[in-house]
């Protein structure tokens, strides 16, 4: 087992606040390789004994950004606790075109790998989204997502628009319009 090589920017870096570009296809080996290696990274981060060795901090999702790469490319690797195995997508160009009214929020407070600091406060995050995207061949696909899924899929779009969730929390009020949100 060995962990890839991966270098995640902490957000004092200035590219973590620029907007990606759309990504044309074919992509480059170089491109697939570092999909699949968020992957396997991702995984091992959530894998409690790698991640002590390695010093790693579990994440479910990574963007090109993040590792200082400005294309609009994200991967997004989840853990079912009961059967072990993951839920992953590998998602390009993506865009939001429709969401619930419903909002949701991540009540220990969202985490991301480029954020190194505790952050309190409340999200808010549409408790379901259906996004467009390219899938690593270039093929246009749709999908509904929902709970920590689609919070996953908005935390990443924000990473490739230049934000991170710490943006989204009022500063005066972090817990500003609680009781209008489900949390999860
Ligand atoms: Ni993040």
């Amino acid at each position: 087992m060995e962990v890839p090589k991966i270098k995640v920017l902490d957000e004092k870096e200035k590219i973590l606040r620029t907007v990606s570009k759309e990504v044309t296809f074919p992509l480059s080996e170089k491109d697939k390789k570092l999909i699949y290696d968020s992957i396997k990274f991702l995984e091992l981060s959530q894998d409690d004994e790698v991640a002590q060795k390695y010093h790693l901090r579990p994440g479910m999702g990574l963007a090109f950004v993040q590792m200082g790469i400005p294309k609009r490319i994200f991967v997004i690797a989840n853990k079912d606790e009961d059967t072990g195995k993951f839920e992953t997508h590998i998602v390009i160009n993506p865009e939001i075109i429709s969401q619930s009214e419903e909002l949701i929020y991540v009540g220990e407070g969202e985490g991301c790998l480029s954020v190194n600091r505790c952050v309190e406060g409340i999200v808010p995050r549409y408790a379901r989204v259906t996004v467009k995207y390219n899938d690593i061949e270039g093929n246009l696909q749709t999908i509904r997502v929902r709970e920590e899924i689609a919070i996953a899929f908005q935390h990443e779009i924000d990473h490739l628009n230049g934000i991170l969730f710490v943006d989204r929390i009022d500063k005066k009020d972090p817990y500003k319009n609680k009781d209008q949100m489900r949390e999860l």
